[in-house]
C-alpha cells in the first residue's frame, strides 16, 4: 500500500516536472520567434524603443483605456499583454475560450485591476514592477501632507483668483509638520520610503498599522511603534498617510466608524487606492472638521472623481501622479520588460506575484 502510495506520488511529481519542462520548452520556442508584445498604454519613446527589440510589439497608438472586449481580443491574440492599472482584467474579461495570452507584465506595482484566481486559472503568469517607484511615490505623498498641512491649494487658488490682499499674521494658518506623529497604513516599500522622509528629515514619531508584524529591526530603525487596529492608528497620529493595496480586502478600510476615532486635527494622506477610503465618509469627516485636511491622488472609480470631494475647501487632489517622473516611468518599462524576457527565456520572473 504504501508502496502503491509512493508510486503514485512519485508518477504525479514527474507529470507535474514534465509540465513544468514542457511549458519552458514552448515558452522558449516563442522566444526564439520573438513574442507578440501588447502594450495597453504608451510608455516612454526610449522604453517602447527598447521593447521592439526583443519583442513584436503592437502598441494602443489611441492611448485609451481598453474595453473589457478588446482585452479580450487581446488575451487572445497576443503572447504577453503589458497592462496598467487603468485595465480591468475582472474575471468577466478572463471567460473565454482560447487565451493566448502567457504573461500579463504589468506597469506598475499596484495589481488589484487583475484578478488573479482567474489568471491563474488560465496559467498566466502575472508580474509587477516594484522598487522603482518607491521613491517617486513616497515624494508626492510628502507633497500632498505638506500641501494639505499648509494649505498650499487653496493659498494657490486664491491668487490665481485675484483675491490676495497681502501678508497678515492670521492669513491662511496651517498645521506644522515638524516634530509631529506620522501613521502610516501599509508597511511595504513604499510606506518605508514614506518613513524615511519623515522620521529622518522632519523628525516625525511613526506609528504603523500593517497586518503582518514588522519586524523589530525595522521598528528600531525608524524608533516606530506598531499597532494592531486602524482605530488606534487614527487616534493617536496627528497624520495618516495610505501605503497598503487596493483591491476588495482593503476596500474602505478607512470609514466613517473608524475615522470618528481620529485624533482631533488629523490630516490624512492617500497615494494608495482609491478604493481604501470610503470618499462619502471622508467628505462628510472634512465638512464636519473630523479630519481637518486631506490630500489625495488616487480615487475611486477614476478618473471620475466623486462630486462631494470636488467641493471640500481643506483637500487637495492630484491625478495619480505618485509614479509620474520621467526616470521611474522609464525604469517602470524596463522592469515590465526585464520580467517579460525572464518568463520567455524559461526563468521566473523577478517579480513573478502569480
Ligand atoms: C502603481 O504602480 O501601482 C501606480 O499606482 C500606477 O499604477
Amino acid at each position: 500500500m504504501v508502496c502503491r502510495v509512493a508510486a503514485s506520488k512519485s508518477a504525479r511529481t514527474f507529470r507535474v516536472n514534465d509540465q513544468i519542462f514542457q511549458n519552458r520548452i514552448a515558452r522558449k520556442k516563442i522566444w526564439m520567434s520573438k513574442p507578440k508584445l501588447f502594450i495597453t498604454r504608451r510608455w516612454p519613446r526610449s522604453v517602447e524603443e527598447l521593447a521592439k527589440e526583443d519583442f513584436d510589439v503592437t502598441l494602443n497608438e489611441m492611448d485609451i483605456p481598453l474595453s473589457v472586449e478588446e482585452m479580450r481580443h487581446a488575451l487572445k491574440n497576443y503572447d504577453a499583454i503589458s497592462p496598467t492599472v487603468t485595465d480591468i482584467l475582472s474575471a468577466q474579461a478572463f471567460d473565454i475560450e482560447n487565451i493566448s495570452c502567457k504573461i500579463l507584465c504589468n506597469y506598475g506595482v499596484g495589481y488589484s485591476h487583475i484578478d488573479l484566481p482567474s489568471a491563474q486559472k488560465h496559467e498566466i503568469c502575472v508580474t509587477n514592477t516594484p522598487d522603482v517607484l518607491s521613491d517617486c511615490t513616497a515624494d508626492i505623498a510628502m507633497t500632498l501632507m505638506l500641501m494639505a498641512a499648509r494649505r498650499a491649494g487653496e493659498g494657490e487658488r486664491e491668487l490665481r483668483a485675484n483675491k490676495w490682499h497681502g501678508w497678515r499674521p492670521t492669513h491662511m494658518i496651517g498645521t506644522k509638520v515638524t516634530a509631529k506623529t506620522l501613521g502610516i497604513i501599509g508597511f511595504g516599500r513604499i510606506g518605508q520610503a514614506m518613513a524615511s522622509r519623515c522620521h529622518f528629515g522632519f523628525g516625525m514619531k511613526i506609528n504603523i498599522y500593517s497586518r503582518s508584524k514588522v519586524s523589530d529591526e525595522l521598528l528600531k530603525k525608524y524608533n516606530a511603534k506598531q499597532f494592531s487596529t486602524v482605530e488606534a492608528l487614527l487616534s493617536k497620529s496627528d497624520f495618516v498617510s495610505l501605503h497598503c493595496p487596493g483591491g476588495t480586502n482593503n476596500r474602505h478600510l478607512i470609514n466613517a466608524s473608524n475615522l470618528a476615532e481620529a485624533r482631533p486635527g488629523l490630516i490624512l494622506i492617500n497615494t494608495a487606492r482609491g478604493e481604501v477610503i470610503d470618499e462619502a465618509a471622508l467628505a462628510n469627516a472634512l465638512e464636519n472638521n473630523v479630519v481637518k485636511a486631506a490630500g489625495l491622488d488616487v480615487f475611486d472609480g477614476e478618473p471620475k472623481i466623486n462630486p462631494v470631494l470636488m467641493s471640500a475647501p481643506n483637500l487637495v487632489m492630484l491625478p495619480h501622479l505618485g509614479s509620474a517622473t520621467k526616470e521611474t516611468r522609464e525604469e517602470m518599462g524596463f522592469r515590465a520588460l526585464e520580467n517579460c524576457k525572464a518568463f520567455f527565456q524559461g526563468e521566473t520572473p523577478l517579480d513573478k506575484v502569480a
